[in-house]
């Protein structure tokens, strides 16, 4: 058994080296050990701050995993004004700019160009080394605490290398998603009939707010620094204050030139205006700072940016092309998308010829029409929109363009809620592609993962009248006969297509929830939902409280499970799916305790675990007859400690004398 003193130093050691290992991953991209190794190290200093809960730190590596929720996010006045920057557009701008620089200060000035990152500003302080505090811009005076979110950021050190930083300063940045990520939430979140993020700033911005730290640490942010703070620096130079930032574990830019004219200005935008396309994260720009800091003093500021630095903002690529038509398209939850059907046109590479209207707000505000040559942009977003049109070459006999009524799929009368930008066709048992679309969402890999029924046999047995809804899938196999006769199947697809129906009614609880295909309720909050109230009738039947009270659902989402059951169709549908015996229960239901082991006990469970996930633990707690409880009481028997718990908790727990323990001592009470 290791002492305290031993597990001290142990994982004194252990931490420095996880942080070096993760800085030679993450922010110099040059690991020098193994994945397995890694995760060995970091499962020793898991299991050591296990034993000793009150050894765990702040800056401690385990922290990266998340775990801490918050449910609202203070706020933090900021000790320097959170300025934004200047903005040009164009070659005449910069040049103002810098003979406004010469006019400011005597003698040379050197400039430094860097990227313009298109993210979320983020301001990291730091105090004797440790990263103490993580406060978004906000309004520019107050932003908010979102330190928790920020800790999981793998390339932000939480403890910096090298010692001649300053004892407290603060350093900013941009927070923001590679494109990589940026795709495959976009694919989970149309999955689950959640409007994609426009862009992957917007993406960054939503996953720095989530309450649930764990979410965060998932969704892989990166961050780049590019200004630091400080009463005291002894550097002279923006330039040399990222060489030392980066010195001590920072990630900085590494597409930094000193410039000395305007024509190597030019010559760097220039250079980044066409091999942007290529880095695996969007920039907008360029930033144009001077480089002495004691010129920057001379300079100064206005009240919203410094006189020494500017962006560059790069045009979006655009084109002129005629719009021929405008059709539209309607989802699986019925949203209506106008579609722009253009002349074929050269655009960043690719031929566009469709491009989003978006909704009939954008088209009536642009007052685009059918023959009109319009201009087609490619920003940061993932479809090429429509930003205006050439009024001097529209034809004569145009017509304003009038938003459909009815639906062009079922001829139903388009609605549009008070809110909402869009318009919904409201027919969803009745308009096929939103029929076609939730059985292609329900049979899909992450739901019941029926593959041998996607989208293209669907279809066909939508169109020969087999199945209309979900539950008509599960009745499939009356009708095997009919369905060999039909030209593409064949006795063999039929087969297969048969045995992965059967199959999937041993698909759990989770996945069938998920794959129901409520509004807003994804894989991660199905999962939630149906660890918390384990069984399809306890959430049918759950009030709004109920449902608010599992992380990460707000009102407008417990508002959507609610409508959602209380549709009589829905609710003969699950009746139905009953029958044919799909998972309607967790697995470990609190229903019938299979035990009572733990009768009589209640639980606090606290942090992140290694073997079993906070939900299992409950679990496995109420199937033994024993309760769980949020907070540390008199009444508290037992407090299940894992790492990143609340140092609160833990005092508490002392001081009242309950029990702490691991969950291997949990597992052994339960054996
Ligand atoms: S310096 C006082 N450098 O752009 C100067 N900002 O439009 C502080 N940004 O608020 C900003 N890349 O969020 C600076 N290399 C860079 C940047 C950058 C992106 C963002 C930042 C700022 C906004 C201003």
């Amino acid at each position: 058994m290791i002492t305290k003193e031993e597990a001290k130093k142990r994982i004194e050691k252990l931490s420095k080296e996880l942080e070096e290992h993760n800085y030679k991953y993450y922010v110099q991209a040059r690991p020098s050990i193994s994945d397995y190794e890694f995760d060995m190290m970091m499962k020793e200093l898991v299991d050591l701050e296990k034993k000793y809960p009150e050894l765990v730190s702040a800056d401690s590596p385990t922290q990266r995993v998340g775990g801490a929720i918050t449910k609202e996010f203070k706020a933090v006045k900021h000790d320097y004004p959170f300025l934004s920057l200047d903005n040009s557009y164009s070659r005449e701008d910069l040049e103002d700019f810098d003979t406004r620089v010469r006019k400011g200060v005597a003698g040379e000035i050197e400039y430094v160009c860097e990227l313009k990152y298109d993210g979320v500003a983020i301001g990291l302080k730091y105090e004797h080394g440790k990263l103490k505090q993580a406060v978004t811009r906000g309004d520019g005076e107050q932003g908010d605490d979102v330190t928790a979110n920020v800790k999981t950021i793998r390339s932000i050190p939480l403890t910096l290398k090298e010692k001649n930083f300053p004892d407290k300063f603060e350093i900013r940045g941009e927070i923001f998603m590679p494109h990589k990520i940026f795709e495959q939430i976009n694919k989970e979140r149309e999955e689950s009939g959640d409007p994609p993020f426009a862009n992957p700033r917007n993406s960054s911005a939503g996953t720095l707010k989530m309450q649930d730290s764990a979410e965060v640490a998932k969704r892989k942010l990166d961050c780049i620094m590019y200004v630091m703070y400080a009463k005291e620096i002894h550097f002279k130079s923006h330039y040399e204050s990222l060489k030392e930032a980066k010195n001590w574990g920072f990630k900085v830019s590494e597409f930094v030139a000193k410039c000395r004219s305007l024509a190597e200005i030019f010559e760097f935008i220039d250079y980044w205006d066409v091999h942007r396309k290529k880095l695996p994260f969007d920039i907008d720009g360029v930033v144009i700072k001077v480089n002495s800091y004691d010129q920057q003093k001379v300079l100064g500021f206005t009240a919203k940016s410094p006189r020494w630095a500017m962006s560059y903002k790069f045009k979006a690529e655009t084109a002129a092309t005629i719009l021929e038509e405008i059709t539209y398209q309607v989802g699986r939850t019925g949203a209506i998308t106008p579609v722009a059907n253009l002349k074929p046109v050269h655009l960043g590479g690719t031929t566009v010829k469709r491009a989003s209207l978006h909704n009939a707000d954008i088209i009536e505000k642009l007052d685009v029409r059918v023959g009109d040559t319009v201009f087609v942009e490619k920003g940061g977003e993932i479809i090429p929109k429509i930003t205006g049109v050439d009024l001097k070459k529209r034809p004569a006999q145009s017509h304003k363009t009038k938003y459909i009524s009815k639906c062009p799929e079922c001829g139903t009368e388009l609605v549009r809620g008070e809110e909402e930008a869009k318009h919904y066709c409201p027919n969803e048992w009745g308009c096929p592609p939103q029929i076609k679309g939730n059985m292609s969402h329900f049979t899909s890999r992450k739901a019941m993962n029926i593959d041998s029924l996607g989208e293209e046999t669907i279809n066909l047995l939508y169109e020969k009248g087999f199945i209309k809804n979900i539950a008509d899938i599960y009745e499939l196999k009356k009708h095997k006969a009919e369905l060999m006769k039909i030209d593409r199947l064949g006795e063999k697809s039929v087969s297969n297509l048969l045995a992965g129906i059967e199959e999937s009614k041993n698909v759990p609880f989770e996945r069938v929830l998920y794959a129901l295909g409520i509004r807003h309720v994804g894989e991660t909050l199905a999962k939630k939902l149906a660890r918390g109230l384990q069984t399809i009738d306890a959430i049918i039947n759950a009030s709004e409280e109920q449902l608010t009270a599992t992380n990460d659902i707000g009102v407008e989402v417990a508002g959507s499970i609610k409508s959602f059951f209380h549709e009589k169709k829905n609710k003969e549908l699950i009746e139905r799916l009953k029958n044919h015996r799909l998972q309607f229960e967790s697995i470990h239901s609190t229903q019938s305790p299979q035990s009572t082991k733990l009768t009589g006990l209640t639980f606090v469970i606290s942090g992140v675990f290694t073997k079993f996930s906070r939900d299992d633990l409950k679990d496995m707690i109420e199937q033994n007859g024993g309760k769980v409880v949020g907070s540390v009481s008199g009444k508290t028997s037992y407090l299940i400690a894992g790492e990143n718990m609340g140092p609160e908790k833990l005092k508490k727990a002392e001081k009242l004398g309950v029990k702490i323990i691991d969950e291997n001592e949990f597992e052994k009470m339960i054996k």
